[in-house]
């Protein structure tokens, strides 16, 4: 993969984009959802559906800077898509593989620092290669902040966490006393990440499916029909200003 220039024409078309200040989410989580209903409606494989739902993924993240979304969490294979067929799986990887390889450069020159969440243990080789290189390409970058979540379930990440965290309880790094709220998180796939502040759903289903678990704690929902390669940008942008108008009061009365 050709990393690009760190030239001052380079950094300064990276910086093009700046982040718009606005009363909407710092971080929206996104719940892709529907894509092989997409593609049955059409009469297509599944795999059809993914790919169109893959490139639904660039217009949204395009649009974050305008509304002022610093955090886009997308959420791409959970632990337990492993139990769809061998070809959907399969076709899922390869699609992850070239997605990597064919928008790394694009990613890189928009200015967008990728991350990725999850447990990489049953993975490709050649995927998390290609993930390491993505995220050490990006690593600079300064604008929107897009974290894919891939063979990622809110229990597995908790238990991950869980696992090290005992584990320096029993090296004597951590007290147990000192296991809190301000601590755990810092176990988490995603201890550099705010929290979000609205998570998105799409296509009619109103569940969370074990995404973020204990980071959306506090999150707004927003369940939409929309098919995933239907949603666009303006659809976006639509449920980010109903956001803004909503009261956030995080369990407390407001004065
Ligand atoms: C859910 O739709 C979607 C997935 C399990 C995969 C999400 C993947 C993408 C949008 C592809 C690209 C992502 C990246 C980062 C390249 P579904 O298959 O469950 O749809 P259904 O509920 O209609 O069957």
């Amino acid at each position: 993969m050709r990393v690009e220039t760190q030239g001052p024409e380079a950094k300064a078309e990276r910086m093009t984009k700046p982040i718009r200040d606005t009363q909407g989410p710092r971080h929206v989580a996104i719940i892709m959802d529907g894509n092989g209903r997409w593609a049955t409606q059409r009469g297509r494989p599944r795999l059809f559906g993914h790919h169109a739902g893959a490139k639904r993924v660039r217009e949204v993240v395009d649009a974050c800077p305008d509304f002022g979304v610093k955090y886009v969490t997308i959420f791409a294979f959970s632990t337990e898509n492993w139990k769809r067929t061998q070809v959907e799986v399969a076709g899922l990887m390869s699609l992850f593989r070239r997605y990597i390889t064919s928008e790394a450069r694009a990613l890189r020159k928009e200015n967008v620092r990728v991350r990725f969440i999850g447990d990489r243990v049953r993975l490709d080789d050649k995927l998390i290669n290609l993930m390491d290189e993505l995220e050490l390409m990006t690593a600079d970058c300064t604008g929107v902040n897009l974290t894919i979540a891939l063979n990622y379930g809110g229990r597995d990440e908790v238990a991950r966490a869980t696992r090290r965290l005992a584990q320096d309880v029993a090296d004597g790094r951590l007290r147990p006393e000192d296991v809190n709220e301000e601590t755990l998180p810092k176990y988490l796939d995603t201890y550099v990440l705010p929290d979000p502040d609205l998570v998105i759903r799409t296509s009619g289903e109103a569940r969370i499916s074990n995404f973020l678990l204990w980071q959306s704690a506090y999150a707004e929902y927003e369940f939409v029909d929309t098919l995933w390669p239907d949603f666009t940008a303006e659809e976006f942008g639509k449920l980010l200003a109903a956001y803004g108008a909503r009261d956030r009061r995080f369990g407390a009365v407001k004065a």
